[in-house]
Formats: structure tokens, C-alpha cells, sequence
């Protein structure tokens, strides 16, 4: 492929949504620009299993403004129940807490909320079962995992190198249970007259059309979704939930009139998807110099009874680090909770966990600083794939970390570095994320009234799409990035591949490079108003390893007497290809690392066994990390060209912040006090009673 000249790309250009978003003008998905709206509440399961035997509605009825109750038994016969998690009211079975069982439609959203309160459910109760262990009789080995990756690997003989190696490593690490809480709740505006047309707070509009689409048997013709803004999406919108079909069901029970249905944050914590709990056994063996012989991973988790969700948790073990014996393998328990998905590097995020602290106690058991045994086992080449890589640059991004973080100044010892009452530490972790780019994927580009058009179907989280894109077509074109606009967001432009993987960029990006070289092909540099040409992305690579990758070094604090944890310092290098705007690759690097830190510190789903429910559903139990958590958060880049992965040079950047935080942050709060966390999140009480004495 021939590569494009920078000009537009690499410039620090603003959003040019911001004004809208700052300004509250921006229209999203409840805000659907329709006449009269009906409000939809949902009704949910307060038990984890069984079945409901009555649903006493009069109450509801009664009350002024509801329009109608949908039931289990009142609604219409979905055409694919398929896919479970959206087989909403079509059996009176219970699945899991929070399930969906009901919905009020009334003239406003307080009246429905009300009268959903009013509904006497009966039940005929089973005795549920939420605890995941790793010792579970019933854990089983799923066909694959997210993203196709295959369940398990092997390579040599890891049990033969644990025995016959020098040095040897074992532990066990686990992660919590995580909930995705972007800003702007789950959201639909549905409307009804023969098609359907969905307002949805979504990172795809066409794969929630065609989900939606085969849901209700309908054409794909017939369902059109748009969503020019979403206020975060984390991978929680990444896939169609239960509550579109919902709305999408309330307004053909009131057809002609648009129906607003929101989440509530409480109803998130069950609907919306989450990060499955992880448990990873992690060993490893090597020579005394520090060369691994074995790596592997053993990862038990969790899925839903009703529909499979294998997190790819082991599959960055598989090509991180060179050792010729390997293994990496998979378990899980499908237990009666809530549907796991996507949450923000699903697989890596985890992943990168349990072998991130693993090597920290492994450097310190052979006597070597952290950095240099990750540089010792840097790969030549791909281990999993034996492929080259396109680029790989984790060495260079541990040094030029190290130098601007003050690697060198560290305490040489664990525990014994104090500034007052606080001990005071420092800790690095590696971060990876794959470079993939869709196979599906088209832009149009129109000349329009002297300036340039580009139309897809894509989306933007508040990630930058609506500037990077015509950042992307101003060079294919050779123009200024201010003759360029892009309209995205709506199925009625052409298909786009979901907001996902970090390759929204990448792929969308390519469509339109194909559709400006079309275009010049076709009208050359003077074209005429109304000239129009389409280009489509070019089917993924598979000659190269494709991964961008990072290094992240944390200064955590610990208070000596309480254990409280602070972090002040945050500081990631990443090579992450070209970088198309600095300043919205930066708020994602940043935005990753900072819920890296949230992630380590502060979130943790607590579920209760004995109602099979998060108690801390809501964001004054979930804490996200505030503003008065983050201190001092820098994301840095070297200087990366890739002309492998496509046009651009780019690498996707949405979630590798978030990879390896977690792990730096526990190094770091190793390297202050000497206490080892291994079960996240690192809370005051895991450090407590093992504080140096004073
Ligand atoms: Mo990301 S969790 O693949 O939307």
C-alpha cells in the first residue's frame, strides 16, 4: 500500500464536536428529535433463578398516565431467540438477578418509573449459584474465546521446564468483577410506522441494526439507527443489550409514537454487560541470567448460564515475553449472573494482571530490576504465531519511560523509602494492545459545494472520529483538513464496522483513504459539485504481528499508619504507530490510564452470594477514581511509523491505557511497602497488617 504524506495528520486539531458537547447541544440518543415521546421503565427479577408465577398489574394500571404494561405474556413472539440475553419477556424463566421481566409504558419518565414499583410479582424460586473458584467440579473448556482466539496453546513442555529449571515462579492473581459506567446511561429512542428507527446510544449503528433486525425478523432495510454522539461506551455498547429490544418492543405496542427508554445507573449494574471476575495461575521458569524457559497462565472465569462470554484473558501471555515452553489455557463457570462482554481491552486488560506482577516478583527473586528482565526476554519474532512483527517497540518504551520518570532514582529495596508518614515506591508494567482492522467497512466522498464529504456509518465515544476522519481524507485528498467534513453516525450512510478493538480509526480510516483515491481516479484534483465515489477497507493482514504496545510506571504512596494508597505520579510511553491528532490520542491514553488506576485502586463489584446481585450497584458504592484521586497523569509516545498495518501508519490507542496500569500500580505499592497485593482492587486493608513496623 502506498503511504500517505502527513499534513492534516499529526495536528493538534480540537474536537470539532466540542462546542456542541460543552455547550449541551449536541443531540444524543434519549433526545431523538421526535414529537410527543412515550417513556418506557423497565421491570426487573428480584430473584436469581426460577420462574415468575403471577404478575399482578392492576396497581399499575390504575395509576394516570401509564399506557400499557408489557409482560411475558402479553408481547409479541420474537422472530430469533438465538441470542438469549435479548429473548426479552418471551418465557417467564430467570436467568439472573435484574432480569428483565417487565415494562411500563407511560406519558412520562416518573409515572413509568412509579408504576414499576407497583408490579406484586410471585415466584417459584431455585436455589442460584453465583461464586466463581478456581476448584469448581463444573468448570468447563469453551470452544473459543472473544475475538475467535483459540481456548488454549502449547508449546514445549511447561511442567518439564518447572522442573528442571533453576529458578521457578508460582502464584496465583486475580482481578475483580468491573462495571462499565460511561457517563451517558444506555439510552433508546424508538419509533415505530411500518420500520423502525432506533436513537441509540451505541458504538455500531449498523451491527445494532442487524442484531435488531434478525431479533424481530425484519429486513435490514427496515431498521434504520442513528447516533451521532454517545457520552462513552467502554465496550458496553459494543453489543446490543436486552433493553434495545425492549424499547424497540414498547413502540410497536404504541405504534406512530416514539418511546424513550434510559437505564437507570442501578439498572446498568445488570444490563449492560461487565468485566468477568479472573483467576490466574501464573508459573514461570528460567535460566539464572533471567532468561525465561516457561511461561504460562491458567485462567478460570466466569460466563452467564444463558449465553457464553469467554474473556481472552491469556492471550497476551502468549507472545509477550520469549520462552520456548508455553502454555496458556481457559476455564469456565457458567454461573446465573448477569451476561459478562466487553469491557475496555477485554482479554489484555485482565490479562496483562497476573504475568505484570508475576515478573515483578520474578525480577526481584533473581535479582534483577524489572525493566532489564522484560528486556532479556524481548521476542524476535511473534512466539504464538512465529510471525514477524510489523513493528514492535516495548524496549524503546521502557527506556524512554524509564528516563522520563526517574526509573534510576528508586529505593534499591522494597519498604524502605519514606517521605514523613507516607513509604514511598515506584513500579512498571508493560501494556500491549492488538492492531486490528475490520474487514467490513465503506466511505462515500462527495464534492459538496466546494468542499469534501466524507459519509460512513461510524461512531464517535467522544474518542475523536468526527476530527480524525477528515484529518484522514485531507491527505488522501492533498486538501486542507478545514475543505473536509465527515458525517457519521446513522445507517443510512454506508456500513461501518462497530467501534471496537481500537479499530475504529484504522478501519474506517482505510475506507475513506480507498473512497479519496477513487474519487481522484475518477474527477482528478477539479472536480464538479455533486461528483461522488465510494471506497471500501481492504481485508486484515495476517504476514505480520500486529500489537501497539507501551510501558507504565507508577509512584505509588502508602500511608504508614492507615495504609492509605495514593498514587501521585502516572506515566506511560507507548508506540502506538502514527499518531493521527495528538490531542485526542492523548485524552485516550490518558482517559486508559486513569481507569487503569480506578481499576487498581478504587473498583470492585461486590457480589452478594446470597442474592446473586452487585450490592454496590450504584456510583456512591462503585467509586470511580475522582479527580481528587488522579494526581499527576503524563502519556507520551515515541515516535512510531508502521507501514504495515495500513495507510495511515496507525495503531489503535482506546484501550491500551488501561493495559498493565493495575499491575504498576501493585508493583509500586510493593515497592513502598514490601506487602504483595494479588487479588485486586488494592485496598487499604490487604496492606494494613503487614506494614513495616514503625
Ligand atoms: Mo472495546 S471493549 O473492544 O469496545
Amino acid at each position: 500500500m502506498t503511504a500517505l504524506q502527513p499534513r492534516a495528520m499529526g495536528r493538534d486539531l480540537v474536537r470539532r464536536d466540542g462546542r456542541l458537547k460543552v455547550t449541551g447541544t449536541a443531540p444524543f440518543a434519549y433526545e431523538g428529535p421526535l414529537g410527543k415521546a412515550a417513556y418506557c421503565h423497565l421491570i426487573q427479577a428480584t430473584i436469581a433463578r426460577g420462574r415468575v408465577t403471577t404478575m399482578d398489574i392492576t396497581s399499575v394500571q390504575a395509576v394516570e398516565g401509564v399506557i400499557t404494561v408489557l409482560t411475558a405474556g402479553s408481547v409479541e413472539r420474537l422472530a430469533s431467540t438465538e441470542d438469549n440475553e435479548l429473548a426479552v419477556l418471551q418465557s417467564d424463566e430467570i436467568a439472573f438477578r435484574g432480569q428483565i421481566i417487565g415494562a411500563v409504558i407511560a406519558e412520562t419518565s416518573e409515572v413509568a418509573r412509579h408504576a414499576a414499583a407497583l408490579v406484586r410479582v410471585t415466584y417459584a424460586q431455585q436455589p442460584h449459584d453465583v461464586e466463581l473458584s478456581a476448584d469448581r467440579a463444573d468448570l468447563y473448556k469453551p470452544d473459543k474465546l472473544n475475538a475467535s482466539y483459540p481456548t488454549d496453546t502449547a508449546e514445549g513442555d511447561v511442567a518439564a521446564a518447572m522442573a528442571s529449571a533453576p529458578i521457578t515462579f508460582e502464584q496465583t492473581y486475580t482481578t475483580a468483577m468491573y462495571h462499565n459506567n460511561p457517563m451517558e446511561p444506555h439510552t433508546t429512542t424508538a419509533f415505530w410506522d411500518g420500520s423502525l428507527t432506533l436513537w441509540e446510544s451505541s458504538q455500531g449503528v449498523h451491527s445494532t441494526r442487524s442484531t435488531i433486525a434478525k431479533v424481530f425478523g425484519l429486513d435490514d432495510e427496515q431498521v434504520r439507527v442513528v447516533c451521532p454522539y454517545v457520552g462513552g461506551g467502554f465496550g458496553s455498547k459494543g453489543t446490543t443489550h436486552a433493553h434495545v429490544v425492549a424499547a424497540a418492543m414498547a413502540a410497536r405496542a404504541v405504534p406512530g409514537r416514539a418511546v424513550k427508554l434510559a437505564l437507570t445507573r442501578q439498572q446498568m449494574f445488570f444490563l449492560a454487560g461487565y468485566r468477568t471476575p479472573t483467576i490466574q495461575r501464573m508459573q514461570l521458569a528460567a535460566d539464572r541470567d533471567g532468561h525465561l524457559t516457561a511461561i504460562a497462565i491458567d485462567v478460570v472465569e466466569q460466563t452467564s448460564r444463558i449465553k457464553e462470554f469467554a474473556e481472552q484473558t491469556g492471550m497476551p501471555t502468549r507472545f509477550m515475553y520469549a520462552a520456548p515452553n508455553r502454555r496458556s489455557t481457559h476455564r469456565l463457570a457458567a454461573l446465573d449472573v448477569p451476561v459478562p462482554s466487553w469491557m475496555r481491552a477485554p482479554g489484555e486488560c485482565p490479562g496483562m494482571f497476573g504475568p505484570e506482577v508475576a515478573l515483578d516478583e520474578f525480577a526481584e527473586q533473581l535479582g534483577l530490576d524489572p525493566i532489564e528482565l522484560r528486556i532479556r526476554n524481548e521476542p524476535a519474532v511473534d512466539p504464538d504465531s512465529g510471525k514477524p512483527w510489523s513493528s514492535r517497540n516495548l524496549i524503546a518504551c521502557l527506556r524512554e519511560g524509564a528516563e522520563r520518570f526517574g526509573w534510576a532514582d528508586r529505593a534499591p529495596a522494597p519498604g524502605v523509602r519514606r517521605q514523613g508518614d507516607w513509604l514511598v515506591g515506584t513500579g512498571v508494567a508493560a501494556s500491549v494492545y492488538p492492531t486490528y482492522r475490520m474487514s467490513v467497512s465503506t466511505a462515500t466522498l462527495r464534492y459538496e459545494k466546494g468542499r469534501y464529504v466524507v459519509e460512513i456509518g461510524a461512531a464517535d465515544l467522544g474518542t475523536g472520529t468526527w476530527t480524525t476522519l477528515p484529518q484522514i481524507a485531507a491527505d488522501a485528498l492533498d486538501v486542507e483538513v478545514e475543505d473536509v467534513e465527515a458525517r457519521i453516525g446513522d445507517t443510512n450512510y454506508p456500513i461501518a464496522s462497530v467501534a471496537g478493538g481500537s479499530s475504529g480509526t484504522a478501519t474506517w480510516g482505510s475506507a475513506v483513504v480507498e473512497a479519496a483515491r477513487a474519487f481522484r481516479n475518477k474527477f482528478g484534483t477539479d472536480p464538479a459539485d455533486g461528483d461522488e465515489a465510494e471506497g471500501s477497507v481492504s481485508p486484515p493482514i495476517d504476514k505480520y504481528a500486529m500489537h501497539a504496545f507501551g510501558a507504565q510506571f507508577v509512584e505509588a504512596k502508602v500511608h504508614a499508619d492507615t495504609g492509605e494508597i495514593r498514587v501521585p505520579r502516572l506515566l506511560g510511553v507507548f508506540a502506538a504507530g502514527r499518531i493521527i491528532n495528538p490531542r485526542t490520542a492523548r485524552s485516550q491514553l490518558i482517559g486508559g490510564m486513569t481507569m487503569g488506576l480506578s481499576m487498581a485502586l478504587h473498583e470492585g463489584s461486590v457480589l452478594d452470594p446470597r442474592f446473586g446481585h452487585v450490592v454496590n450497584h450504584d456510583l456512591a458504592d462503585y467509586h470511580i477514581a475522582a479527580c481528587a484521586d488522579v494526581g499527576d497523569v503524563q502519556a507520551h509516545w515515541i515516535d512510531e511509523y508502521d507501514p504495515h498495518v495500513n495507510a495511515m501508519g496507525s495503531k489503535g490507542i482506546g484501550e491500551i491505557g488501561i493495559v498493565g496500569t493495575a499491575a504498576a500500580v501493585v508493583n509500586a505499592v510493593y515497592h513502598a511497602t514490601g506487602v504483595r497485593v494479588r487479588h485486586l482492587p488494592v485496598t487499604l486493608d490487604k496492606v494494613l497488617a503487614q506494614l513495616p513496623s514503625h
